[in-house]
Order: C-alpha cells, then sequence, then structure tokens
C-alpha cells in the first residue's frame, strides 16, 4: 500500500461524514481498519480496497442525496465529483449486495449499468450464500468456520454456482495469484 489513494479517500469521507453523520463516520473508519487486514491477499489492490472502505457509506451524506440508494447516490458523487477509479467507484455502488436492494427500490437496471458488478467474494454464510445467487453474477465462497466450509457444495447442487473447485476467478479484476479459495468438503 503507498497510501495515497487512501489519504484522498479518509479525507473525502471525513469531509462528508464526520461533521452530519458521526457514528457512520466511526463506522466508515472502523471497516477501513478491516480492510488493512486484508493487504497480503491484495497486494497492489489494498489501497483499492481500504479506499473503497472508507468510502463505502459516503451516499449516506444528506448533501449528496439524489436517489436516496447510497451507493448509487455515494458512486456517482465520487465518479462525477472526484472522476475517482473505475474499480473504486463500482465497490461503494455495490457493497453489502446493494444490487438486491436496488431491485427493491425498482433501481437494479440503473445500478447495474452505470456500475457493473462482476463478481461476488463472501464468506459462504447461509444468507450470504443465498444473496450472492440473487445477484446471479459470478461467486467465490471464502469459508472461515468449519460449518461455513459445507456451504459451497450445497448451493453448488443448485445448479448456478461458481465457487470452490470450479470458480472462474478469472473475471475478477484482480490477479489470480492474489486470490485465495478454500476449496468445499466433498
Ligand atoms: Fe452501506
Amino acid at each position: 500500500m503507498n497510501g495515497v489513494q487512501v489519504s484522498w479517500a479518509r479525507q473525502v469521507a471525513e469531509e462528508e461524514l464526520r461533521g452530519v453523520l458521526p457514528r457512520r463516520w466511526a463506522h466508515s473508519k472502523g471497516v477501513a481498519e478491516r480492510a488493512v487486514d486484508l493487504a497480503w491477499v491484495l497486494g497492489d489492490d489494498a489501497d483499492l480496497l481500504a479506499s473503497a472502505a472508507v468510502l463505502h457509506d459516503v451516499g449516506y451524506a444528506p448533501r449528496l442525496a439524489e436517489t436516496g440508494f447510497h451507493p448509487l447516490d455515494g458512486a456517482r458523487y465520487l465518479r462525477d465529483v472526484h472522476g475517482a477509479d473505475d474499480r473504486l467507484v463500482r465497490l461503494v455502488a455495490n457493497h453489502s449486495f446493494a444490487l438486491l436492494e436496488a431491485e427493491e427500490r425498482g433501481l437494479r437496471a440503473v445500478l447495474a449499468a452505470e456500475f457493473p458488478l462482476v463478481a461476488v467474494v463472501h464468506h459462504a454464510r447461509p444468507g450470504t450464500s443465498a444473496a450472492a445467487l440473487r445477484t446471479g453474477v459470478p461467486a467465490v465462497a471464502v469459508p472461515v468456520t468449519a460449518e461455513q466450509s459445507f456451504q459451497p457444495n450445497s448451493v453448488r447442487t443448485g445448479g448456478r454456482w461458481c465457487g470452490s473447485n470450479n470458480t472462474p476467478v478469472q473475471t475478477l479484476d484482480v490477479p489470480r495469484k492474489n486470490i485465495r479459495v478454500s476449496h468445499s468438503r466433498e
């Protein structure tokens, strides 16, 4: 991490959130700290994730509310006002399975057109596994507990799973060597 993009991202997020939404700002800082823990996996993309983490909820800032859907409002702000990195704005736009909430708000087509979601990486908990399937894009499961290690198999038998041994990681925007995939039990 060289920290340049992260410093910029933190400054933008702080300006938009700290004064009007202090708890949201505290949350954003916490998420950014967790993102730093993943730097060893991401290599050159560590800055990207840390920046997206601290900015992910910037769209909650009242002055940025355009649609009222914060992932979309935040991503548009970063794209249109700051000319931010395309991958960064797509991470902000798609955080927390935003595509699914967008669907309920009648904004799925808008979000998908402006900020395409190409893949989902998740921890294979039952709820997240189901949500990943509903997005309709390739998913990579990275189980973190014994219970979760069973999820990839159960989901894969549903016929749409792209995790585990047949993960199409070439569709991701990060080098394959930087992706660690936990294999499910056969
Ligand atoms: Fe959010």
